[in-house]
């Protein structure tokens, strides 16, 4: 293939994967008049809705990723599940950010724990697992609480148990071996806080990272974000130098999200990375001056990427599919805009289904204090749940 050109507006993107994520790529491709192409078995898909065209098939099919691949300039996807073979097929024709090599380490958590520990990255401690006694031996090692997970196809907290005593062995082991995959175990990390933040690196090796969020979890699924984090300033700063660095060592062209852990003692160890948009990047759309979806065009392009800015404290919160069957389908909007600094993001989701992704609100406010409280009362009005 011959050296990547810069692409400018007019040239077209290709998208494996149809869901949120790539569906608000693609309106930030459009708002620069960048086309896109995705590629998704669903023909209704979230962002088949906005984008230019769509190759209905299935994700492993290396006949449609190529397909894409020839119908556009450059290819990205946007979530790790997808086949590493027909993204790889994708790059011999047109380049793909981030490389199926950044794909192939990501989407298996022990090849990307391990990836981080040969970094220098601190990660918590954790075993590879490939029988009861090695569990068992783990344990000794490890101590309780620890966390059994999937190495791969894990999301939402999907594919993961946490074992609190020497009885649960046994059967969490079972219950995780069934799927088949390779499991690994981690010391279960008693953090302060969760946090996380994106980090864009260009082509030309040129970094820049966002201001990271402060993540509050229900039920294994991210619920809130909140920026700036209320942690001391020299912790968000390591934070970002740490991504920064996760990003030049695995080589990263594209934008590299990293979730991490904030002990009593601000210590931070690395829990995951996503070489994609993230979900605590949402805030991004309203709240800095380049969002998270226009600074990944940028590098797909070969654009120069920004140094991106917090215009004002921000909170999202997600709307999962509760709100709507809690609603019967109904829930209300208009109360929910009533209140200042409010920015409604839906996904163009026929169905609605509990724990599922549907939509999220931002808020920008004076004080991170304010935009929590209007974020959060402002779900409760569209869930029809506050007076
Ligand atoms: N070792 C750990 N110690 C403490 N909590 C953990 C640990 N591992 C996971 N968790 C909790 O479970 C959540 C989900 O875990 P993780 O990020 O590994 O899985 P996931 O299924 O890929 O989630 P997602 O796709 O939503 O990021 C974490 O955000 C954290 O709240
Ligand atoms: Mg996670």
């Amino acid at each position: 293939m011959e050296r990547e050109s810069l692409l400018n507006p007019g040239s077209t993107i290709g998208i494996i994967g149809g869901g949120q994520l790539g569906r608000m790529l693609a309106i930030s491709a459009r708002q620069m008049d960048y086309k896109t192409i995705v590629l998704d078995p669903d023909p209704a898909c979230p962002t088949g809705q906005v984008a230019d065209g769509q190759i209905t098939d299935a994700y492993s099919s290396r006949d449609a990723s190529r397909s894409l691949a020839r119908s556009t300039d450059v290819v990205t996807y946007e979530f790790e599940n997808v086949d590493a073979d027909s993204v790889s097929a994708a790059s011999e024709l047109k380049p793909v950010h981030p490389s199926p090599s950044v794909l192939r380490t990501t989407q298996h958590r022990l090849h990307e724990k391990n990836a981080l520990l040969k970094a220098g990255i601190p990660v918590s401690p954790f075993r590879e697992i490939t029988s009861v006694d090695d569990l068992k031996n783990a344990a000794t090692d490890l101590g309780f609480p620890m966390v059994l997970k999937t190495a791969t196809m894990g999301y939402d907290g999907k594919g993961q148990v946490i074992i609190t005593r020497e009885e649960d062995i046994e059967h969490s082991y079972d219950l995780l071996n069934a799927g088949g995959t390779e499991l690994i175990v981690e010391q279960f990390v008693p953090f302060s806080i969760e946090l996380s933040t994106i980090c864009a690196r260009a082509r030309d090796g040129t970094i820049a990272t966002f201001p990271p969020s402060e993540n509050i979890n229900r039920n294994h699924i991210l619920d809130i974000s909140i920026v700036p984090a209320r942690i001391p300033e020299s912790v968000i700063e390591n934070a970002r130098l740490l991504a920064a660095d996760i990003a030049v060592q695995l080589n990263v062209v594209g934008l590299i999200a990293v979730e991490m852990f904030i002990t009593k003692e601000n210590e931070i160890l690395v829990n995951e990375l996503a070489p994609r948009p993230h979900n605590s990047g949402h805030y991004t759309m309203d709240g800095c001056d380049t969002s998270q979806f226009e600074q990944l065009v940028r590098v797909l392009t070969g654009m120069p990427i920004s140094e991106p800015r917090l215009l004002s404290p921000t909170v999202m919160v997600n709307l999962l599919g509760e709100v709507w069957e809690d609603t019967d389908g109904d829930p209300d909007w208009a109360r929910a805009l009533e209140l200042p600094g409010v920015s409604l993001h839906l996904y163009g989701k026929s169905e609605s289904r509990a724990g599922r992704k549907m939509g999220h609100i931002n808020v920008v406010a004076d004080t991170v204090e304010d935009a929590l409280y209007i974020a959060t009362e402002s779900r409760d009005r569209a869930w029809r749940r506050s007076r």
